[in-house]
């Protein structure tokens, strides 16, 4: 809801937080609170909150002297601008004609307005509900330049989207070097920022940095959102823990370069910015043109990063997803590129869909390696045709088997990008992003199509579609493999350079739009060497992302706890994979493998051929259960417990289903700690009124993990790594441990918790005992009585 006091002062309200600002008689705006729910605003309040300005303060710059106590240096303020004072981090930099950065905006008017207008170029939210959006506009004082700062209010949620656009118009040209989409300034310096760093398959590593003096920068200048520095991130309270303290969650509708910054000035105030990076960043905005920013999203919890992510979570399900998938249950999908990589044929692919068919997979995807003449990745990408030596048959043949055999056909893709061995370079070499005549630096053999063209837009919109109809396609996994290096246009003009990262992305929204539209049907997976692209700006199109290359359970659980911050289960994919696994070469149980990924839109990337007949009946067992349960995984409430107790590394999350009559607990642990046998899973979020009843999900060991401890309790000798010893383990499977409870009400669940079943320490084993050593987990189910 937003309300307005005395004309000057703007409350925005959603369920549980206001969001206040006033606007000052000097026509700025003086940001006054963004915090737990006020149940009324009056002009007191405003008057309470507002900066006490009564003399000039040290050396300050004084704004005007009709506004003696304005000075913008230590104002919290809506917008900050170059050159009147303010020498904080700006909002907006502008360049006018006569080379002056100086800019001047102030208040000119505000409208509340019952609908969001879609922009023309940027994706945003949707679906907000009547007279939730306003529109500040502001004025420049020096040139005829209109800024708008539009907010809207997402009551449900608990969200508060902010962005920005600047029309011209004047009739001098102007460049922009900078426009945010959001700006909060907070009055203390008692603030943690926490962000999520990474590289290829070690995505979303979290830091928390306090922010006590000078500016912390988080940002991205790969082209892409980037596995380097995800565009999301929290300012908390010092202490802020899962349930406790005031903290903020901030993100950005935005896949390219991005930036977020906090500066705690001379006055321990805090100054935050998000937007898109101003390095390597200029817009020439010609007379009567306007400039938009992307949408930033905002979300304030009191009671800690529990009630913030769930806050994104809902957010991101209702108002950033969109299409037939949006709350469609996501099929499990075996995908062929850790089975095969590049080395498949017909033959070898239908061998392993009709295993994967066997076991319940509902989804078969072809990886890279079935177009052109790609046998590697040094050639043939832009040629979107099919490879004939391992496809003889063709693609429709190949999809129409697949469906067939009662599965869902989905296909690997990267258009955006060229290899200069392809047909579609020497045709078109100048549709590169490159300079000419100068030494070009590839990534992955690749180059980069000049996405700011339309004419390219245009030839990969009619390949793609053809493509698209050639075949029963039903999936889409759209993959983005390198980063944007020699960044220039050929077509555009010399100062028009630094508009090319932008006008990438906005080349790239153009096709993303044009063939979801076009094909609504198809499930999109968004992709980018893993995670490199994770952002909100993708998931307006593609209703899921591939979270990272790296399919290591252990990493996986870091990944995608992280991920779990700023993003819902149902966003990110997670696959089973082979042990020892690709990327790390560690071994960890199939069990284990399936836990975590269970926590995410699961799928299966390994040879199921390569499979015992014991694996393979496990296989299908997880399968069967996640079908069971995944509406409550992809659509439930998630909650993290824990991430350190004592000295163990241990994960500890809940998954509960939206109307609390079932949960899905889950633990993991990283490296055994000796002898600790009393280990408690907490659930969350349950109802702790409701009683539930509460078990383990069971499990079998295999009796070579005791490998020769197991002599000390049989007659017979069996050598470790021996044929008898392997022999054995097909016959002999140990039960693993029942915890059990028919009736526990959710409030013991939450609060005391379920001291499980002791785990081994070395002096003893039995059906009571729990094997929990390095990179074991478990699953838990609360039923709701
Ligand atoms: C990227 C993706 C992988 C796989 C390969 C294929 O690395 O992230 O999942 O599709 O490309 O080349």
């Amino acid at each position: 809801m937003i309300t307005t006091i005395n004309e000057r002062v703007y409350a925005l309200s959603t369920k549980t937080t206001t969001y206040l600002f006033e606007v000052l008689p000097s026509g700025h705006l003086e940001h006054l609170y963004y915090g737990p729910l006020l149940p009324q605003v009056t002009s007191d309040e405003a008057l309470a909150f507002a900066q006490k300005r009564a003399c000039e303060c040290g050396n300050t710059i004084i704004y005007s002297d009709d506004d003696p106590d304005v000075m913008l240096e230590n104002t919290p303020l809506e917008m900050s601008a170059e050159g009147k004072g303010d020498i904080r981090e700006p909002f907006i930099e502008v360049i006018h004609e006569n080379g002056s950065r100086t800019s001047d905006f102030l208040f000119q008017k505000a409208e509340i307005l019952a609908k969001k207008d879609p922009y023309d170029t940027l994706p945003g939210s949707y679906g907000l509900a009547g007279n939730n959006h306003l529109v500040i506009t502001l004025k420049d004082q020096q040139a005829d330049l209109r800024l708008e700062l539009h907010y809207y209010v997402y009551e449900d949620e608990d969200v508060i989207c902010r962005s920005s656009r600047l029309i011209n118009d004047s009739d001098e040209t102007v460049t922009l070097n900078r426009l945010m989409s959001t700006q909060l300034d907070l009055t203390n310096n008692d603030y943690v920022m926490t962000s999520f760093t990474g590289s290829w398959s070690n995505e979303m590593n979290r830091h928390d940095t306090s922010l006590l003096a000078g500016k912390h920068e988080i940002s991205s200048f790969t082209g892409t959102s980037s596995s380097r520095a995800n565009p999301f991130v929290m300012i908390s309270e010092k202490n802020t823990s899962e349930d406790y303290g005031s903290c903020y969650g901030m993100n950005l509708i935005y896949s390219g370069n991005h930036y977020e910054m906090a500066e705690v000035n001379a006055y321990g105030q805090t100054h935050f910015l998000s937007g898109i990076n101003p390095r390597g960043f200029q817009w020439v905005l010609e007379p009567h043109e306007t400039f938009e920013a992307p949408e930033a999203v905002m979300t304030y919890s009191h009671e800690g990063w529990s009630v913030l992510s769930l806050h994104m979570h809902a957010f991101i399900r209702e108002h950033i997803v969109r299409g037939e998938w949006k709350h469609k249950p996501r099929p499990v999908l075996l995908n062929s590129w850790e089975a095969y990589y590049f080395q498949f044929n017909e033959h070898k692919l239908l061998s392993l869909a009709k295993k994967a068919k066997q076991v319940g997979i509902e989804l078969f995807v072809l990886d890279d390696g079935w177009f052109g003449h790609r046998d590697d990745d040094t050639s043939s990408l832009g040629d979107w045709f099919v490879n004939s030596k391992k496809l003889p048959h063709g693609l429709k043949y190949f999809g129409e088997k697949i469906h067939e055999l009662g599965m869902d056909f989905g296909l690997w893709i990267e258009p955006e990008m060229v290899n200069v061995k392809s047909t579609l370079y020497q045709e078109h070499p100048d549709w590169t992003l490159a300079i000419p005549h100068t030494p070009h630096s590839e990534g992955r053999h690749q180059r980069l199509l000049d996405l700011t063209r339309k004419d390219v837009v245009d030839h990969l919109e009619k390949v793609m579609s053809d493509l698209f109809s050639s075949a029963p396609i039903d999936y889409i996994k759209w993959d983005m493999n390198r980063i944007i290096s020699d960044a220039f246009s050929p077509s555009l003009e010399a100062s028009r350079q630094g508009e090319v990262f932008h006008r990438y992305v906005l080349g790239l929204y153009d096709l993303m739009h044009r063939l979801t539209v076009k094909f609504p049907h198809i499930l999109f997976e968004g992709c980018a060497a893993g995670g490199n692209r994770f952002d909100l700006g993708i998931l307006c199109f593609f209703p899921q992302i591939w979270a990272s290359d790296n399919t290591d359970p252990i990493c996986r659980a870091q990944i995608q706890e992280n991920y779990s911050y700023g993003y819902p289960l149902s966003v990110f994919s997670a696959h089973v994979s082979a042990s020892p696994n690709h990327q790390t070469l560690r071994q960890t149980s199939l069990k284990t493998r399936f836990d975590v990924a269970t926590f995410a839109i699961l799928g299966y990337e390994l040879n199921l051929n390569d499979l015992s007949k014991n694996a393979l009946e496990e296989v299908k067992q997880q399968i069967t259960w996640y079908k069971q349960y995944r509406t409550i995984l992809q659509e439930g409430h998630f909650y993290r417990t824990m991430q350190k107790q004592n000295d163990r590394q241990e994960y500890s999350w809940t998954c509960v289903a939206q109307d609390q009559s079932c949960a899905i607990g889950f633990t993991l642990q990283t490296l055994v700690h000796p002898h600790q046998p009393f280990h408690t899973y907490k659930a969350r979020g349950l109802d702790p009124m409701k009683c539930y009843s509460f078990q383990n999900v069971s499990h079998k060991e295999d009796i070579r993990r005791f490998g020769d401890l197991i002599n000390s309790q049989i007659p017979i000798h069996i050598k470790p790594d021996s044929l008898t010893q392997k022999v054995a383990s097909q016959f002999v499977k140990l039960e693993g441990e029942k915890d059990y409870y028919a009736s526990l009400s959710g409030a013991s669940l939450m609060y005391g918790g379920i001291c499980l079943k002791t785990s081994y320490t070395g002096t003893g084993y039995n059906e009571n005992v729990r094997l929990y050593q390095d990179f074991d987990s478990r699953l838990y189910l609360m039923k709701a009585l």
